[in-house]
């Protein structure tokens, strides 16, 4: 039967403690799946998973920093043993530097390809070796925008996120044939904490260089940037994870789908 009923299944979502994956989990949650919350900050991940439970859906915290292959490894192996199986993972653990290209390190860039690239790969393998011997499993990973397209203030972000894209490609095509659906979502704009722990949150510093308040220059971005003129959601990337980890998206692999209000045309 093809439907949205995600009763029965789990799925694993890093950075769950955070903006975007956190309304990735609600979804998954109303949904009915069990949902594993996983966040190097344990204690956003303990107040997601205690929001979920207090709407009557399944969470369990997991602390995990996606940047440590031995607890990604722990992590998985352990959902595999009290479960039986992952049906589906969503990586979204991510962060974010906004600085002038000249002003960069070579610091901040292994920093990123460590948090946005290196931790999908790490994650993406860790699962596929319990999803392979069923031949069965959904994969999403949160790309961006900046997948797509170059930025002057987020140089090693976008080079961090074009890699996800060519992962999740590859990645997709080795695990095709075992019937494992590898994609990948790119958000547009959503104000969430990005960045912030890098002392580097996207509207922070537009806000600091444009001098306006965050209203005034979400719209003016919105006005310019987005055909439909909106800000995007978490739950609209949940929506579209949830999708591509449904049986209606069983022919859909090694694809990224913009989710952005028409921001990107590729
Ligand atoms: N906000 C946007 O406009 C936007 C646009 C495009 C893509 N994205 C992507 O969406 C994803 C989620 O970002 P967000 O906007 O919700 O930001 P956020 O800061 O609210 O969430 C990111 C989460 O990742 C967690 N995290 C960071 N490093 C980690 C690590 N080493 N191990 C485990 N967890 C870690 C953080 O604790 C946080 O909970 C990121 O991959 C980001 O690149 C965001």
């Amino acid at each position: 039967m093809v439907n949205f009923d995600f009763t029965g299944q789990n799925v694993l979502i890093t950075g769950a403690g955070g903006g975007i994956g956190g309304g990735i989990a609600d979804v998954f949650a109303k949904a009915g799946a069990k949902v594993y919350v996983a966040d190097w900050k344990l204690e956003n991940a303990e107040k997601k998973a205690a929001e979920i439970k207090a709407a009557g859906g399944e969470a369990v915290p997991v602390l995990l920093d996606v940047t440590k292959k031995e607890q990604i490894d722990a992590a998985v192996d352990k959902i595999a043993a009290d479960d039986g199986r992952i049906d589906n993972l969503v990586t979204c653990a991510g962060a974010m530097y906004n600085v002038p290209y000249m002003n960069t390190t070579e610091e901040q860039l292994r920093t990123l390809l460590d948090i946005n690239l290196i931790s999908v790969n790490n994650t993406c393998q860790a699962v596929l070796r319990h999803m392979i011997p069923r031949k069965q499993g959904k994969i999403v990973n949160v790309q961006s925008s900046a997948s797509r397209e170059g930025h002057p203030l987020c140089a090693h972000y976008a080079a961090s996120k074009f890699g996800v894209m060519g992962l999740t490609q590859s990645i997709a095509l080795s695990v095709a044939k075992e019937n494992i659906n590898v994609n990948g979502l790119c958000p547009g704009f959503i104000d969430t904490q990005l960045g912030a722990q890098q002392n580097s949150n996207l509207w922070d510093v537009l806000m600091k260089n444009w001098g306006k308040s965050k209203e005034e220059m979400m719209s003016v971005l919105v006005a310019r940037d987005v055909p439909m003129g909106r800000l995007q959601t978490p739950e609209d990337i949940g929506n579209a994870a949830l999708f591509l980890c449904s049986d209606y998206a069983k022919n859909i692999t090694a694809q990224s789908l913009n989710i952005d209000g028409g921001m990107k045309l590729n």
